[in-house]
């Protein structure tokens, strides 16, 4: 019989297993430390769930709202291949970073480089003003010396011809570009500081690019010492398809992906979180596309003309009471949640057969009424042959996205939502043909590939 000891121990590691919240972990590790961004999911999240449910044979991830590519570096340190998508390209062009591994070498070459062109900046001048193309008032977002400065960057920049390496320092660049300009830094919208604080701000975009440098080398290293273990380097791939359209299969076949991990955003961008508007300075400076229009392609960008049926009862129910109160913001939602099933009934297809979809949402309200996201990705999932596993609960200790937000889109009426995380495990039914063979193969004692059930990943590593 147990001892009560023993019995404590054992509740707490249930404990620990049902805990999501990894309140205080660090989570700028590895090139996680690169870019800041809004709504990040933390490492430890996607970690886990790749730890608990990527079967020990799984080889490729997918994640259909990347952003900055949390899950994917997760995924790679696991041996995993990696396959994201994002509409926003400063997420990819950051992913893209935090996925790479450049010569070491090269990379260091250039920051010695860099470090002798800061000793020497004040020899140089800009004949010209820079032709930033997506931001039309430039001095009102930069001061002229600042302006300056991020132009002589830039052109260092630009010049670097290795483009991993290019990108590596495209990101540092455009966190450069956020804190030296006039916005306040600790918000995602873009706030312009008062006249008083721009009297005192003098940002020095030469170290703080030198320190964003060192920071994301020493980033790098970490990632490295894991990367350079595997015998066959696991690959990374960032594109930028909309999966609520539909996913080219030239670049994810069907019935491919054993894992999707992935938080998809919380709702419109209009209303929630505007990544557009976030990344339009820096995407404007790198010369990335469309940096003003990013916000209207997103989830619930676009309108629609009536609120659809669901079939859900829980989102069905919360629709009918938003659009009691205000039909036209029930139109608003209903275009993000038709985005989100068609985007499903999409990945739905490139899961194996006992594949898992790991959903982190958050349950917004709009005009008061909780909207039931994670049980519309249930319900969303279970129309296209997927099984519940579990619906995860998380409080948010300090994720840095709008903890109070408008819900009557009244200013300044705030409320306080999205303290809870849920993270919605779906699982793809195994075809009775398959599981079949599947069951013929255990008898006689072979393992098939889709039998796989949960278990711990080991890195594929080289051996010792
Ligand atoms: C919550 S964020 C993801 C953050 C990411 N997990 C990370 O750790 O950086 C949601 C992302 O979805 C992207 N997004 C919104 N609508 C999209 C769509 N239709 N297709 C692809 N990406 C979309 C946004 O640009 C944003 O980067």
């Amino acid at each position: 019989m147990l001892k009560t000891k023993q019995l404590t121990f054992l509740t707490d590691l249930e404990t620990q297993a049902q805990d999501w919240t990894f309140n205080g972990a660090p989570t700028r590790e590895l090139t996680h430390c690169y870019h800041d961004y809004p709504a990040r999911m933390i490492p430890q999240v996607a970690g886990k769930l790749l730890d608990l449910f990527a079967p020990v044979d799984a080889t490729l991830l997918f994640d259909p709202y990347c952003g900055t590519g949390t899950s994917l570096v997760e995924g790679l340190t696991r041996g995993l291949n990696v396959i994201g998508t994002d509409l926003n390209p400063l997420a990819r062009l950051i992913a893209k970073a935090k996925t790479a591994t450049p010569d070491i070498e090269k990379v260091d070459e250039q920051i010695s480089k860099f470090n002798r062109f800061v000793l020497a900046r004040k020899s140089k001048f800009l004949a010209e003003s820079p032709d930033i193309q997506g931001i039309s008032r430039l001095e009102f977002w930069f001061k002229p010396s600042v302006i300056e400065n991020l132009a002589r960057l830039k052109r260092f920049v630009d010049g670097i011809d290795d483009e991993s390496v290019r990108i590596f320092f495209q990101v540092a660049f455009s966190e450069t570009v956020r804190e030296s300009s006039n916005t306040r830094n600790h918000e995602f919208k873009l706030y312009r500081y008062d006249e008083e604080h721009l009297k005192k701000f003098n940002p020095d975009a030469f170290e703080l690019m030198a320190e964003k440098l060192k920071r994301n080398r020493a980033g790098l290293q970490k990632f490295f010492a894991i990367m350079r273990n595997f015998k066959h380097p696991p690959t990374a791939n960032v594109y930028g398809f909309n999966t609520a359209e539909g996913i080219p299969h030239t670049e994810i076949a069907r019935a491919s992906v054993d894992i999707v991990v992935t938080s998809p955003p919380y709702g419109d961008s209009h209303t929630t979180v505007a990544y557009g508007q976030y990344s339009r300075l820096s995407a404007a400076w790198l010369g990335l596309d469309e940096p003003d229009k990013i916000d209207n392609k997103l989830m619930g960008g676009k309108s629609v003309k009536k609120i659809s049926a669901f079939e859900c009862t829980p989102l069905d129910s919360a629709l009918h009471e938003i659009h009691r109160v205000d039909p036209k913001r029930a139109l608003e939602v209903s275009a993000f949640y038709s985005d989100l099933c068609n985007s499903i009934s999409h990945v739905a297809q490139v899961l194996v057969p006992g594949g898992y979809a790991c959903y982190v949402v958050g349950n917004r309200k709009v005009k008061g009424i909780v909207l039931p996201t994670d049980a519309a990705i249930r319900c969303f999932f279970e129309r296209n042959d997927f099984v519940h596993i579990d619906t995860f609960h998380r409080s948010i200790p300090n994720k840095r996205m709008p903890l109070r937000n408008s819900p009557t889109n009244v200013s300044g009426a705030m409320d306080n939502t999205m303290t809870q995380e849920y993270i919605v495990v779906m699982r793809r039914k195994i075809p009775r043909t398959l599981r079949d063979k599947r069951q013929l193969l255990e008898k006689i004692g072979v393992a098939a590939r889709t039998t796989k059930t949960t278990t711990q990943r080991a890195p594929k590593t080289k051996s010792a």
